[in-house]
């Protein structure tokens, strides 16, 4: 089975599991975060080396004060529990969004996981936080301005290189496969310069019932998929290309 060097995931449908058994939402995302911790458990044994999570979007912080707040609350406890075992399993965290915007205290955790973990090398888990594609391309493009305006660049050196480069996701390579779960079928602002050649998958499982065995399966599929980048099927044919670096 072909397993994707870079998975990304748009972890949908906690609200709808807990409102479907009349409990609160809350109680969806908490179930939320077990599949998160069995999601990144099977990647990391099945050799994915990127996972990047949506876990909380620009736009969620306009959901009512109190899911924000048990959200960021959730994420802080996540975080303190999950790094002896991101040490244990040698993986990386990293952080991708407006992260200014988060409070401080969870900031203050990432900071600590991240410089923690910053030297493990078997995988690397990305999550989205307070994160927007748009927005991400309005700071990166902010940032290329400043340097034209100051004459370090000229207009015309601007590439996609240069853009891949200035965006949050700077050094991680273009998902290879995107899921989102719940049978919603778009991609909500997320990686929109990166998911260019993506290969999409969308299950109809809400978030907190997403299991490895489900994972296994959307791998199973893109197994079976021939990506082709613009080229012809033919031109494809025994080239083993796992990411389009430099193919368009
Ligand atoms: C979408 O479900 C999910 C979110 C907005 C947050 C995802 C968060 C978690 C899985 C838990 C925290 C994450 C980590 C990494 C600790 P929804 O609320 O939009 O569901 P709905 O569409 O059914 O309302």
């Amino acid at each position: 089975m072909r397993i994707p060097h870079h998975l990304a995931i748009i972890m949908d449908g906690n609200g709808r599991w807990a409102e479907k058994r009349h409990l609160p939402r809350i109680i969806g995302h908490r179930k939320g975060v077990e599949t998160v911790q069995q999601i990144v458990a099977t990647c990391r044994k099945q050799g994915v080396k990127f996972l990047t999570l949506f876990a909380f979007s620009s736009e969620n912080w306009g959901r009512p004060h109190d899911e924000v707040d048990a959200l960021m609350r959730l994420l802080g406890t996540f975080l303190e529990k999950e790094l002896s075992r991101l040490l244990e399993q040698g993986i990386r965290l990293r952080v991708i969004g407006e992260t200014g915007r988060l409070p401080g205290q969870v900031l203050r955790i990432l900071q600590e996981v991240m410089s923690q973990t910053e030297a493990n090398d078997k995988m690397t888990l990305c999550l989205a936080l307070s994160y927007g594609s748009r927005n991400e391309m309005v700071r990166a493009f902010r940032k290329i301005g400043d340097q034209i305006a100051c004459g370090k660049v000229l207009p015309e050196q601007i590439s996609e290189k240069m853009i891949s480069e200035t965006l949050d996701t700077n050094g991680i390579p273009d998902p290879d496969l995107l899921i989102r779960t719940s049978g919603e079928t778009r991609i909500s602002n997320f990686l929109l310069w990166q998911l260019a050649y993506t290969e999409l998958y969308f299950s109809e499982k809400l978030w907190p019932e997403f299991t490895s065995s489900e994972l296994l399966e959307a791998f199973a599929d893109f197994s079976q998929r021939q990506r082709r980048f613009g080229l012809t099927g033919a031109q494809m044919e025994g080239e083993e290309i796992t990411h389009q670096e430099g193919r368009h």
